[in-house]
């Protein structure tokens, strides 16, 4: 049995460093382990230009703590109101790495994404015409539609056609947590799909099974156990399109602990301890390093790291909350203590 891993170093596909306080007190626990993050735009306001997405770039930089080996890739937030020239020049200037597509009101802070797609075509064609990747969150959010579904819906009536009509753009269905999600990026060209982490653990019964478990709800919801397996099927596969984001999403306890909760779980601090031990359970350890590392490189054209990250099996504690100005930050709880740490 192998008792130490050494990988190329992670990076983290989809991440929320938020801005201010909450900056500073998550920004170090993703630059512990990961070499780079693609950094989500959804902000209050929103990073929408390429000057916002270059100034946020600097307080991240800012917030991170001394002798880090840490890069923060930006992304901007699509609107309906976005200048094509802006995005193409940001990302020639290297402020930007990706532009996010979110269906207004789809989750959390996602008022100004976009209800008209037809309005975001001329972005799109100059996004296809200059490789510019385009991350989707992939939910219709259609009050007629339940929740369990609003994925699998967006694929059939939103993603396919913008696709369709936008032949060449690279898309990356991020966070799927279906086998509709799955299936699709198997059977079709230029795109790829981020899992994070939490949806490799646990599906709906663990949310609402045996009492109501808010630290569990985030967006897209997870759902039945045949989907989760899906999913662990695809990330441990050895599939390229198939990479790590780990959505790790940080909201106070407070905001997580009330009657309207806020979605998403924050897995920064132990996305890795929980993959290593998940990808052994499957028997697929040695696939963890092109989930984490490889995959979502390629993808993106980019190099992979040259830094490592050594995993030791050993179970130990991770940290339960991270303490903030406003209150702690509870971590993701897998269930179980993982086989394998970090080596510091
Ligand atoms: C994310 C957040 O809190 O910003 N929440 C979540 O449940 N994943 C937003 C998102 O990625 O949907
Ligand atoms: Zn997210």
């Amino acid at each position: 049995m192998t008792d130490r891993l050494t990988i190329t170093r992670p990076d983290d596909w989809h991440l929320h460093l938020r801005d201010g306080a909450m900056l500073a007190a998550v920004a170090p626990e993703s630059a512990r382990h990961f070499a780079r993050a693609l950094v989500m735009p959804n902000l209050v306001p929103p990073v929408v230009t390429g000057a916002q997405a270059s100034a946020y770039r600097d307080r991240i930089l800012a917030a991170l703590p001394a002798g880090h080996d840490f890069t923060p890739l930006m992304s901007l937030y699509l609107t309906e109101a976005t200048d094509p020239a802006d995005v193409v020049s940001a990302y020639n200037q290297g402020i930007i790495t990706a532009v996010k597509l979110y269906p207004a009101g789809a989750t959390t802070n996602s008022a100004s994404g976009v209800r008209d797609m037809d309005r975001i075509r001329p972005v799109l064609e100059a996004m296809a015409e200059q490789g510019i990747p385009l991350c989707v969150h992939g939910e219709v959010t259609d009050a007629s539609v339940d929740i369990f579904d609003r994925e699998a819906v967006f694929i059939e009536t939103a993603l396919d056609p913008l696709r369709r009509a936008t032949p060449g753009l690279r898309v990356i269905l991020e966070h799927v947590t279906t086998s509709e999600g799955v299936d699709y990026v198997r059977a079709n060209d230029n795109i790829a799909a981020t899992i994070t982490t939490h949806h490799l653990v646990i599906n709906r019964n663990h949310i609402l099974a045996g009492g109501i478990r808010p630290h569990y709800y985030c967006l897209p919801v997870a759902k039945r156990e045949t989907q989760r397996q899906a999913l662990l099927d695809a990330a441990t596969s050895g599939d390229p399109r198939f990479f790590l984001g780990t959505d790790s999403a940080p909201h106070p306890d407070k905001a997580k602990l009330a009657p309207c909760g806020c979605a998403g779980c924050f897995t920064a601090s132990n996305s890795m301890a929980i993959l290593a031990h998940v990808f052994e359970q499957t028997g697929a350890l040695e696939r963890l390093e092109g989930f984490t590392s490889l995959h979502g490189a390629a993808f993106y054209g980019m190099a992979r790291n040259t830094g490592t990250l050594t995993l030791i099996r050993e179970s130990a504690d991770t940290p339960r909350q991270i303490d903030t100005i406003d209150g702690p930050v509870t971590v993701f709880d897998p269930g179980f203590t993982p086989d394998w740490r970090v080596a510091e």
